[in-house]
């Protein structure tokens, strides 16, 4: 892979417009982890799966690659703040920021429009990221506008 080729694939990716995410799980002392994340897929309706992809460099990628279960937070379009803290490396993500436990040992925020909670089933190793693979235990969501990211920017969407 050159560096031209790098730089042309992030740019290619840069026009794919995400939903924003925060990804939460517990780790084995119980201290609540999570990131902020766009790469989040269904992959399944029967059984319910879903993946998300998390750099091998988060701080956070041991937790999440051995966790039993974690959560997806669908972010609605008044939580940026909330996104930008969960993508601040060294932040106090958890203190003050409201986010409870779900019904399946996840931590969902009340204010996003979609908590999933998932049973951790595998981790694939994925060139520098690894692919959490989860089976949906539940699912919740509320009525409001997505947080986007598009073009390195946070964004609403726009009907056309
Ligand atoms: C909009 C947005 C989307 C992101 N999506 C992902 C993602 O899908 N996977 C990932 O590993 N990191 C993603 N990140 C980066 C992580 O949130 C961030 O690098 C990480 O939380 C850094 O801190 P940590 O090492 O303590 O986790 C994203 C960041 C932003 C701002």
């Amino acid at each position: 892979m050159t560096a031209a080729l790098l730089d042309e694939f992030k740019d290619a990716m840069a026009t794919l417009a995400g939903g924003v995410c925060v990804v939460t799980a517990l780790d084995a002392d119980g201290t609540p982890r999570g990131y902020a994340a766009t790469s989040v897929t269904s992959v399944s309706m029967r059984p319910p799966l879903l993946l998300v992809c998390q750099a091998k460099s988060s701080s956070s990628y041991e937790v999440f690659a051995r966790c039993s279960r974690f959560g997806v937070n669908v972010l609605a379009a008044e939580q940026v703040e909330l996104a930008a803290l969960f993508a601040t490396p060294g932040a106090d993500r958890f203190g003050g920021t409201g986010f409870e436990p779900g019904e399946h040992g996840t931590l969902l925020h009340p204010g996003a429009l979609a908590g999933i909670e998932c049973r951790r089933r595998d981790t694939v190793d994925a060139g520098d990221h690894g692919l959490l693979l989860g089976e949906v235990c539940a699912a919740r969501t509320c009525p409001g506008d997505p947080l986007v990211y598009h073009g390195r920017c946070y964004q609403r969407v726009r009907p056309v």
